[in-house]
């Protein structure tokens, strides 16, 4: 199994590009099954989940054709298995979005229910009873989502909570359902607005993606587009804190600080300059050690959840005592087990973890366990004095393309290794 080994010490200086984001490329890929056309989709990051759900469509039929520079051609003419299995969907829960786009084209949809992960139990209740909104016979049994339609309806549709993938999942629905749909309580997130802009290209409906109400008036048939999918915000927000955790001065090209807005503010607080243009970031930490920040997860525009590990391991060794509320999932803390075995000094009392920093964290071997836990870990190990070993690296590899070769030409001290 990979690990990657970290000598801490080096402030991270340089410039890196930004890869395309994750969190749009999958459901965008899922929304392909919307058509029969062909469509092309750019700027697609090499992530081992989106490898997932191209493995997931070409099960089903679709063909994916691949171009070198990180373009792929879709066609979704001849899909043949309405079935999204449990041995794929288990390694990618973001699975669950072909079912809104199979149930839409199809009128039918057997998807594996996703199992919960390390971060929380991750339910996809307000994903089934959107659809059954819509006028779908939905049966949940035997661990699969078993779904059926003549032709799915209009309806007015409000969130219980805040969901990306649920909104999502419902928006792709909608754009072949007869009549409007309207989903009040919808995620604001830029990868809702990217995929709304997709589904615009391939002709559906759509207004007010972006805000929490959303409107789609459903068409016949899709047709192709051609979509390039924007930058991984998140990707970039873990290399802004590995520069502002080792003190350095780092430049981020293709990216979108217009979608970052919160996590600038932050990193400000910490006593980062930052410098923003139409599509770079740049921050300079002047070689100063970063002040403690407190922090409150919740849905875009506010901080991102997927950001909040890395800004736990920033706390860790900020001047100071930062505090870090984490109100999406119930399961988020997970990587303060394994930085407090590298010296940190953070307690958790209930959802919010309480971190004093230290002047320096060690070197430990320790244990990803999700994503962006392992993100945060890696960021740890930079700082830490001598090697840390972090195991279960397959976490990072579904989430961040190439991280040690980015982070190397930064200049860490950082290779993959296989034990
Ligand atoms: C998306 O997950 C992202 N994944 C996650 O990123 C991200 O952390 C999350 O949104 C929150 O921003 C993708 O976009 C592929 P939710 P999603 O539905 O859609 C509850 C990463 O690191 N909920 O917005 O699964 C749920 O339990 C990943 O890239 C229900 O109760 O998250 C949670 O408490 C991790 N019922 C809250 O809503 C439902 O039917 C928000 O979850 C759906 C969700």
């Amino acid at each position: 199994m990979d690990k990657l080994l970290i000598r801490g010490g080096a402030r991270l200086a340089g410039t890196i590009t930004i890869s395309g984001a994750k969190n749009a490329a999958l459901p965008i890929l899922a929304g392909t099954l919307l058509s029969a056309a062909p469509v092309v989709v750019r700027n697609v990051p090499q992530l081992n989940d989106v490898a997932t759900t191209i493995t997931l469509l070409q099960s089903m039929g679709v063909e994916v054709t691949f171009d070198d520079k990180l373009a792929i051609e879709v066609n979704a003419g001849n899909v043949r298995e309405r079935r999204a299995p449990y041995e794929l969907v288990k390694t990618m829960r973001a699975s669950i979005l072909v079912l809104g786009p199979l149930l839409a084209r199809f009128g039918e949809a057997e998807v594996s229910l996703p199992g919960g992960c390390a971060i929380g139990a991750r339910p996809v209740n307000l994903h089934v009873q959107g659809l059954q909104a819509m006028g779908a016979d939905v049966v949940v049994e035997n661990g699969y989502i078993r779904a059926r339609t003549d032709r799915l309806k209009g309806a007015h549709i409000v969130f219980d909570v805040v969901t990306v993938t649920g909104t999502e999942n419902l928006m792709m629905a909608a754009t072949l359902a007869e009549g409007e749909t309207i989903l009040d309580n919808a995620a604001r997130e830029p990868e809702v607005v990217d995929l709304a802009n997709f589904l615009i290209g391939m002709g559906a409906e759509i207004s007010g993606a972006g805000t929490s109400t959303i409107r789609v008036r459903g068409v016949q048939e899709l047709g192709g587009t051609d979509h390039t999918i924007l930058p991984d915000r998140v990707e970039a927000g873990t290399y802004l804190v590995g520069a502002a955790m080792t003190g350095g001065k780092i430049r981020l090209n293709r990216t979108s600080p217009e979608h970052l807005e919160a996590v600038l503010l932050k990193l400000r607080e910490a006593g980062a300059e930052i410098q923003t243009g139409d599509d770079f970031i740049e921050i300079n930490m002047h070689g100063k050690r970063p002040v403690a920040v407190d922090i409150r997860t919740s849905p875009y525009p506010g901080f991102p959840t997927d950001m909040q590990a890395q800004f736990c391991a920033l706390n860790a060794l900020a001047e100071g005592v930062g505090t870090i509320t984490e109100t999406i999932f119930e399961n988020r803390f997970q990587h303060v087990l394994e930085l407090q075995r590298m010296g940190a000094d953070i307690q958790i009392e209930g959802n919010t973890a309480v971190c004093r920093g230290v002047d320096k964290l060690t070197a430990a071997p320790v244990m990803a366990t999700d994503l962006r836990a392992s993100a945060g870990l890696v960021l740890a190990g930079l700082t830490a004095e001598g090697e840390t070993l972090v195991d279960r690296i397959y976490h990072v590899d579904r989430g961040y393309e190439r991280i040690e070769e980015k982070l190397g030409q930064l200049g860490a001290e950082i290779k993959r290794v296989r034990r």
